[in-house]
């Protein structure tokens, strides 16, 4: 049981739904067949029906888009692709009118190589001010043409990548945990922390709300960056290796990988708490830290750090009542031992779509993308039954929780993108290998009528839509009882009424083994992941994921009552 209370704090996003737009692919006001910030401000009336809190933006900044965005070439600018400053400025204000607080992204780990600072940094050469803004480091081998160390890309292949000097020759190599379009800065460098305070500021001054701070575990490398060879099962954005996990391994124990989690980020999240704490209002900064397990990541959002941090223990968690209740227990600890809430996610753009990834079976669990020709392909109705029970189960659970657009649709993975049409760095650095995250990233459809299904004025979107998505579309499912998109409208409601974020969970026993059951205040959450069906206690039932059967919860379903005596 975890009954007592283990959040304080009045701050508005301990209880938040957030729900990121992934800018690209959300709605498209200028018909180019990309999503735009204009395209924004005219759906946000629609994110005011579903109820949510907040929204975060993936990046919208000036950017060749080699990593749909989270390559930055002007952190201060908007790319021509999604309009300009003004619009933005439209954006928040209509955000804000409506009582909907905006959430922008960071990207501090590495910069774009069009970047100005990167560009100086090749053209001043060696030994440079400009050079020490970035990890540049002479090559080994006899003439340098070995990479500095062994370290892979999270994208596949090297992290390394060679510069030609001036005069032709073959010069010094530069880090990139992900694509050679993404040059790792160097944080030693007290240049690199003054700018970002810059744009900390800058966006802070305009009104933003707070931020998502992009690999947020991966600023820091060990000194002399030692060779690491990561093993074969450990997640590839980070985490520990799997034998982390393992009973006697505790905050202390230190990571292995010398690229993630290092000690010293969090001096940087100390110093950018305090530009946050410099201006009025609640300002948030959400960690991406994909560091395991859930006590190591907790040191993220200790009280002079990050607020949050994306819980992608939970995410990775399957639809199994005895791993949810393990790894809620979990996390409701872990944050709430250092004061923070605990946040909950279960899809975002660069995971497998939960409608989709909850029916997965075999190898492809983890969120490296599906196609067409992955073997078992998941069962289309069984993830959306268990998608609707899972997200029914997060929005019932104290704390913030974080919606990926699309998913209030019940939108699956799209897995059967022609490969001509993929963007992923991960596919052509695997040579289609890996399928990337292209599948979770297709453009939203608004109306089942038109060629975009009303993402966009015009015909076209930017990754073909699964012509199946005209049932999905949210004017099919807007005031229709029983949709998905309803039951996101009805959660989010009830949430609210009955203050489940700010509330408690307390387990209730004697479902069975296949039942997560608990009590939230004056409501009774019961998720069943098995495929019998379970008798629910007494209460009026205020949301099912499913038709119920007189009183009986049929399989892959959740349920909340008004508890009986509350
Ligand atoms: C995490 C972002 O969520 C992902 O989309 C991006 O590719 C990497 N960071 C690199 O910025």
């Amino acid at each position: 049981m975890t009954g007592t209370k283990l959040t304080s704090g009045t701050e508005w996003w301990r209880t938040a739904v957030i729900y990121q737009i992934y800018p690209r692919s959300f709605a498209d006001a200028n018909g180019d067949g990309m999503g735009d910030l204009a395209g924004i401000s005219a759906r946000l009336p629609q994110l005011k029906d579903l109820g949510i809190d907040a929204i975060w933006l993936s990046p919208f900044y000036t950017s060749p888009q080699r990593d749909a965005g989270y390559d930055v070439a002007d952190y201060c600018n908007v790319d021509p692709l999604f309009g300009t400053l003004d619009d933005f400025e439209v954006l928040q204000r209509t955000a804000h009118d409506l009582g909907i607080r905006v959430i922008v992204d960071i990207v501090p780990n590495h910069s774009s190589s069009d970047h100005g600072w990167f560009q100086a940094a090749l053209a001043a050469g060696p030994g440079s001010e400009e050079r020490a803004r970035y990890t540049f480091r002479d090559g080994r081998g006899e003439n340098g043409e070995l990479p500095p160390n062994n370290w892979e890309s999270v994208f596949g292949g090297l992290a390394w990548t060679r510069t030609t000097d001036p005069d032709g020759t073959p010069g010094q190599w530069y880090l990139h945990l992900f694509d050679s379009s993404q040059p790792d800065f160097d944080w030693d460098s007290d240049w690199v922390r003054e700018q970002f305070r810059a744009v900390l500021r800058f966006w802070l001054d305009r009104g933003v709300d707070g931020f998502r701070v992009d690999v947020a575990h991966g600023m820091i490398k060990a000194p002399g960056l030692p060779d690491y060879t990561p093993p074969a099962e450990g997640g590839s954005m980070g985490g520990a290796p799997a034998s982390a996990l393992e009973p006697g391994i505790t905050a202390e124990t230190p990571l292995t990988a010398p690229y993630w989690a290092q000690e010293g980020v969090h001096e940087i999240y100390r110093d950018w708490h305090q530009v946050l704490a410099a201006y009025p209002g609640d300002r948030v900064l959400a960690a991406e830290a994909w560091v395991d397990p859930l006590s190591q990541m907790a040191k993220w959002v200790r009280p002079d750090e990050m607020h949050q941090a994306f819980n992608f223990a939970y995410l990775e968690t399957p639809w199994n009542a005895a791993k949810l209740k393990s790894v809620i227990d979990e996390s409701l600890e872990a944050f709430g031992n250092v004061g923070a809430p605990s946040t909950w996610v279960l899809s975002n753009h660069d995971v497998v779509r939960h409608a989709s990834r909850l029916a997965l079976t075999g190898d492809n669990l983890q969120g490296h993308g599906i196609g067409p020709k992955t073997v078992g392909l998941p069962d289309t109705a069984l993830g959306l039954r268990r998608a609707r029970a899972a997200s029914a189960l997060m929005l019932s659970l104290p704390g913030s929780s974080y919606l990926y657009q699309g998913e209030e649709l019940g939108l699956p993975e799209a897995v059967d993108l022609p490969d001509h049409a993929r963007e992923d760095p991960t596919w052509f650095r695997t040579k289609g290998e890996r399928y990337g995250r292209d599948g979770c990233r297709v453009p939203i459809p608004w109306e089942a009528a038109g060629e975009s299904f009303g993402f966009s004025t015009g015909a076209k979107s930017w990754l073909p839509q699964p012509r199946e998505w005209a049932g999905l579309a949210r004017d099919q499912q807007d005031g229709v009882a029983g949709s998905t998109l309803e039951l996101y409208k009805l959660a989010l409601r009830l949430r609210r009424e009955h203050s489940l974020a700010s509330g408690t969970v307390e387990w209730l026993e004697g479902f069975g083994p296949e039942v997560a059951a608990y009590r939230n205040g004056d409501v009774t959450v019961v998720a069943n992941t098995g495929t019998a069906s379970v008798q629910l206690p007494a209460g009026d039932v205020l949301l099912a994921s499913e038709d119920l059967v007189g009183r009986t919860l049929p399989g892959d379903a959740t349920a909340w009552l008004r508890s009986a005596q509350a």
